[in-house]
């Protein structure tokens, strides 16, 4: 394998549009609804950093100190060649104790991403700590068809998508994202995260901290469409409001209108009674076996499950079935 970073980028991006469109749209269902992915600008994505660190926010810290101890362990279901491909790669943090677990030329790393300046910045940190190994970044939104570079004979590929980022999808959009993977890693497997059903309590903390972190990683998502869409709506016309819902199994991230307001977007007009909200994320918490059960369905073999003595938060190797 060829050392150093290849970039893969398919095309520029149509970031902006493809905002616009999405947002429009959010704003003319009801209820009104849009995709977390449009939280994770540069702005967004540094916030998300934050997050991580604060002390109500225990699913990156349970995370990391799970593969921390089981790296080897994870490492030896991945097979001697494996070229590993993390879904929304982010600030390549966790992937390294992975790393640390595997010899260097054993793996190419195919890191993915929407946001193309922080993939960029966060690869060339990993090829300078790293010296030697493979690197493939994609820029591209994972959910929808994109191609990985291929596989080289003899190496098996290996999914890495950690952080509960699967909490975001719907059930039936996990459905799809399970299958998709099942078929591009067939013959290898996923290495996921996957936050854990717990007390209310903390998860509620995790989703309102003290500092306003999260609060302001919301509303980035409003900032984002007045700097870069010219959205217009009143200053403090929005607030974060964030909670679990039981029904569901999920927190929920909105946006509530504190009064009735008008939002205008490119020539449109929408409007908010007080206290609707723009619905932006949904944070599902699965367990184990109900989580195992998806992933069957979808085309993997469960395997081996990492969990912290809380059961707050599970890594599970689940294996690709071949063709
Ligand atoms: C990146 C989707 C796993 O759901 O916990 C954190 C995003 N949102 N705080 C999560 C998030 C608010 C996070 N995921």
């Amino acid at each position: 394998m060829k050392p150093g970073i290849e970039w893969r980028r398919p095309r520029a991006s149509a970031d902006s549009e493809q905002f616009a469109a999405d947002l429009h749209a959010a704003l003319s269902r009801a209820p009104k609804a849009i995709s977390p992915k449009y939280f994770y600008d540069e702005a967004g994505s540094r916030l998300f950093e934050q997050i991580c660190e604060l002390p109500e926010y225990y699913p990156t810290r349970t995370e990391l100190a799970l593969l921390r101890a089981h790296a080897r362990d994870m490492a030896t279901q991945f097979g001697p060649q494996v070229q590993l491909i993390e879904y929304g790669a982010g600030a390549l943090r966790k992937v390294r104790l992975l790393l640390d677990a595997m010899p260097r030329d054993s793996v190419e790393f195919v890191p993915v991403d929407i946001s193309g300046p922080h993939l960029l910045a966060a690869c060339d940190g990993l090829a300078g700590d790293y010296p030697g190994l493979a690197i493939q970044p994609l820029v591209a939104d994972f959910t929808r068809p994109h191609t990985l570079p291929p596989c080289a004979e003899g190496s098996r590929r290996v999914g890495f998508f950690p952080g509960s980022s699967i909490g975001n999808f719907t059930p039936s959009e996990a459905d799809a994202f399970l299958r998709l993977a099942a078929s591009e890693l067939a013959g290898g497997g996923l290495l996921i995260g996957i936050d854990l059903e717990k007390d209310h309590d903390v998860l509620h903390a995790a989703y309102n901290d003290a500092a306003g972190v999260t609060a302001a990683f919301n509303m980035n998502l409003l900032d984002r469409a007045r700097q870069e869409l010219g959205a217009e709506f009143p200053p403090d016309g929005f607030e974060h409001l964030a909670f679990y819902n039981p029904a569901y199994r999920r927190i929920e991230m909105h946006l509530r209108a504190t009064r009735p307001l008008e939002l205008q977007l490119g020539g449109e007009t929408y409007a908010f009674h007080e206290g609707e909200t723009l619905h932006t994320e949904h944070s599902h918490k699965y367990t184990v076996s109900g989580f195992q059960a998806l992933a069957q369905r979808a085309g993997f073999k469960p395997g081996k499950v990492w969990t912290d003595e809380n059961g707050w938060f599970a890594v599970l190797w689940l294996e690709a079935q071949d063709g």
